[in-house]
């Protein structure tokens, strides 16, 4: 219920000014996100490298309606891919792309631009020598999603995507894409979706995560293992060596500010373990499914507005 209530005010432009007028909400943001401008980030990218981490860099914002700031945030990523090259970065640091952001949901053309957005980016990519993973959002975009990523592909083989357990198609989309070069980040799911199409019980979402973590450790992909929680991380690391699978071959993925401790002992014990490091102004939708996803998030953030 607060799960839902949280996952509704992410999508509500009067919530939206009132969480970001309050000067008092930035400190709790901070948690969460690495900075505004792409020196923060790359400050935080080194930082996480020098403790043996890998990154994936995301700008900030989504769900855009306005084709100049799809354009805007193609350039955002454009500056990002040439810092990450002339920092020598680029072994350590991918980008994350929200196709929202680029224009799949601009009402004329929205996916034939966002397609074309997401290449401009492929590119700047592939110039950096570094890879571009597609964010998967609600489910009304998941075909739209996948089908960009097939064309994608064509000439960035390497382009990922993001698989979430709790719909359930998953099993089959992981099937589809556990194949030789396929990068897939398999995770939970962090929006509201209804029980039409998605698991609504937690134990049954994590029955479903690992069943497609068992898809994509025995196919010919490689299997990006996005989650907080212990017991998927451990499954994954079981899985993946009964399947024959060596430490480069697979890797963990966890959010910037969200079990650090936990991203520091897999990396010491060799694991191969990837950030994801989100900066920029367009916060107020992340954050609010950080909040979403843990109550005593928003615990923290209430304590700390009437404590302050
Ligand atoms: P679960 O929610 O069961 O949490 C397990 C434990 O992790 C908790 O008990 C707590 O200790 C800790 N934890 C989890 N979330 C926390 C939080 N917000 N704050 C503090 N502690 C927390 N989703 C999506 O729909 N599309 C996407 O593209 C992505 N991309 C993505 C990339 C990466 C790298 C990650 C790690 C996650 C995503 N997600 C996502 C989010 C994902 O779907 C999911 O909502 C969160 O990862 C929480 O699920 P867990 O698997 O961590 O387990």
């Amino acid at each position: 219920m607060l799960r839902s209530t949280l996952l509704a005010a992410a999508r509500s432009q009067g919530v939206r000014r009132l969480v970001e007028a309050n000067p008092l909400t930035k400190p709790v943001v901070k948690r969460f996100v690495a900075g505004t401008t792409p020196e923060d980030a790359v400050s935080a990218t080194r930082a996480l490298r020098n403790q043996g981490m890998h990154v994936t860099l995301d700008h900030l914002g989504e769900d855009t309606l306005d084709a100049q700031q799809a354009d805007d945030t193609v350039r955002a990523y454009q500056r990002m891919l040439s810092v990450i090259k002339a920092e020598g970065l680029a072994d350590r640091a991918e980008v994350s792309v929200k196709l929202s952001a680029v224009g799949q949901f601009l009402p004329t053309d929205g996916e034939k631009i966002a397609l074309e957005n997401a290449r401009l980016i492929c590119e700047a990519a592939a110039d950096a020598g570094t890879t571009v993973t597609l964010d998967m959002e609600d489910h009304t975009t998941t075909d739209s999603t996948l089908g960009i990523l097939r064309d994608l592909r064509v000439d960035f083989p390497w382009t990922g995507a993001v698989l979430q357990a709790y719909l359930h198609r998953t099993e089959q989309d992981c099937r589809d894409l556990a194949t030789e070069g396929s990068r897939v980040r398999l995770c939970k799911g962090a929006y509201s979706e209804p029980a039409s199409v998605a698991y609504q019980d937690k134990a049954e979402v994590d029955r479903s995560y690992v069943r497609c973590l068992k898809i994509l450790m025995d196919g010919a992909g490689y299997p990006m293992v996005a989650s907080h929680d212990p017991r998927m991380v451990s499954i994954a690391t079981d899985l993946a060596a009964r399947a024959g699978r060596d430490a480069d071959s697979f890797e963990y993925q966890m959010l910037y500010g969200i079990r650090a401790e936990e991203q520091r002992r897999i990396a010491a014990e060799g694991g191969k373990l990837r950030v994801y490091v989100a900066y920029g102004d367009e916060w107020y939708g992340y954050f609010m499914r950080r909040l979403a996803e843990r109550p005593a998030n928003l615990v923290f953030f209430l304590r700390s507005l009437i404590t302050q």
